[in-house]
């Protein structure tokens, strides 16, 4: 057994007092993460939805239990732990107090793994206090840090179906196994045929919500393409420190905070490249694995600026112990979304946080980038260091990916010429009575919207 003590606690008020297991399966499957470091991750993400996380714990589980998956010795030292500590047991200082033991009380376990609903139903019975798993957690941050209309609509969609499966599985095979019996403090069948009821309207009614949002959305986005500059969009796993490089590139204003998601929707903004050019910037909501299957559609709705950008660019924590995982997650999504042609190289990955490496890690790291086959940049957002040349690897790849083309324009269609002499390269240009001859070169982005522009006149 793993015990990762609790760091400082971040005592805020009114902060349910938490604890954290991860059950390390016999039979995980093929991840190759360490449990200590899952069970990190899944530290932070309790924190992020400003849990107290006052223990946390890796737990071996030689086989799945059915009704509780972990073993019953482990439920029930588990549930000893729950207990409200008594005087001195109390970690805070224990001085006693009546009040101490309320504070003390854990009200929330956090097990990260996908729970059944049975399990979740008999933890919750045998330790008398909330039990979220896995997608639980996952849920509650996305709807803490939902922003955008459609992000909270998805999120609530997302929500409710999650609920509803549970309902049915719990009705299904809790109610009559236990012959209509029930289980302490539960619903019964009638109350969770209501609420299914409830639950199947409700859910309805998001989805005509959300298509009106979508079509909106489509209008806006229209609209947004119109202006004329190529989109760079920063993806990555959660914490990899995507925040801190827009703003050291941008120098805009928003939220960093060491918090898992401190991004949902996506923020853009505009800079100026080394060359002039201007690109937009585009930061988004942190990757992570095991994404629960009913959040895919929340967590699409938030990337679909991704599938849009004219450049990718993977920032990925480079200190991290699991950054080849997390690469490989992210790879994965970025499949899921259909992006083969930047996982296949045309991405651009950013090596992040080398301020943190050992000497010689450092110097690894700059050999495995001279010999890379991809455009990849290391950089620290945090001191700054390399993010010039990022800058000046995303002047590259958009030089590179310019086309030249030759366009005779009329000369009384002055909006066309000087949309061109803005957005383009003019190499060369001859008039004759009514036309302008002109040889211009023009980035992917901007060429494919020049014959847009062409087409509409
Ligand atoms: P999500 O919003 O969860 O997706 O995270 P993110 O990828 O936007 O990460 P964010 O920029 O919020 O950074 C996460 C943490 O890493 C913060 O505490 C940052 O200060 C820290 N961080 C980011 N870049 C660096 C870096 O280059 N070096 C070091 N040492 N820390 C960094």
């Amino acid at each position: 057994m793993t015990v990762v003590p609790a760091h400082t606690p971040v005592k805020k008020d009114g902060a349910e007092r938490c604890l954290v297991i991860h059950p390390k399966l016999k039979s995980g499957g093929s991840r190759t993460r360490l449990p200590d470091i899952r069970l990190s991750e899944a530290v932070g993400l309790a924190r992020a939805i400003n849990l107290d996380v006052v223990h946390a714990e890796v737990v071996p589980v030689q086989r799945r239990r059915p009704a509780t998956l972990l073993g019953k010795g482990t439920v029930e030292r588990v549930a000893g732990l729950l207990a409200p500590r008594r005087n001195g047991n109390d970690r805070d200082g224990g001085n006693g107090a009546e009040e101490d033991d309320d504070a003390a009380k854990i009200s929330v376990v956090v097990l990260d793994a996908a729970l059944t609903p049975i399990q979740q139903r008999n933890l919750e019975r045998a330790w008398n206090c909330k039990v979220i798993d896995r997608s639980g957690l996952i849920l509650e941050i996305f709807g803490a840090r939902a922003r955008t209309r459609e992000g909270r609509l998805q999120v609530e969609l997302a929500a409710l179906t999650y609920q509803r499966s549970r309902l049915v599985r719990s009705w299904t095979h809790l109610e009559r196994q236990r012959g209509g019996f029930g289980f302490m403090g539960g619903p019964g069948e009638t109350q969770i045929e209501a609420d299914r009821r409830q639950i199947g309207q409700r859910i309805t009614r998001l989805k005509s919500q959300l298509k009106s949002v979508k079509r909106t959305r489509q209008i806006h986005r229209h609209a947004r393409r119109r202006v004329p500059y190529p989109v760079v969009a920063l993806v990555g796993y959660t914490n990899a420190g995507k925040s801190t490089l827009f703003n050291a590139v941008t120098r805009a204003d928003v939220t960093v905070r060491d918090q898992l998601f401190a991004t949902l929707d996506p923020t853009m903004r505009g800079r100026d490249l080394p060359s002039g050019r201007t690109v937009v910037l585009s930061d988004t909501v942190g990757f992570i694995s095991d994404l629960p299957h009913e959040l895919v559609n929340a967590f699409h709705a938030t990337l679909e600026e991704v599938c849009e950008a004219d450049i990718i660019v993977h920032v990925r924590d480079i200190a991290h112990p699991d950054t080849e995982a997390q690469k490989e997650d992210v790879h994965a999504v970025l499949l899921e979304l259909g992006l083969e042609d930047a996982v296949g190289g045309g991405l651009i990955e950013v090596l992040n946080k080398i301020d943190m490496l050992t000497p010689e890690d450092r110097e690894n790291l700059v050999n495995r980038v001279a010999r890379s086959n991809v455009t990849v940049v290391a950089i620290s957002a945090l001191t700054g260091e390399g993010v010039d040349s990022l800058l000046g690897a995303l002047d590259d790849r958009l030089a590179k990916s310019a086309q030249l083309i030759e366009v005779s324009i009329t000369l009384a269609d002055g909006a066309s010429l000087a949309w061109l002499y803005d957005h383009g390269e003019v190499l060369e240009r001859h008039d004759d009575d009514r036309h302008a001859h002109l040889k211009v070169r023009l980035d992917t982005a901007n060429a494919a919207r020049f014959a847009r522009r062409q087409k509409q006149h």
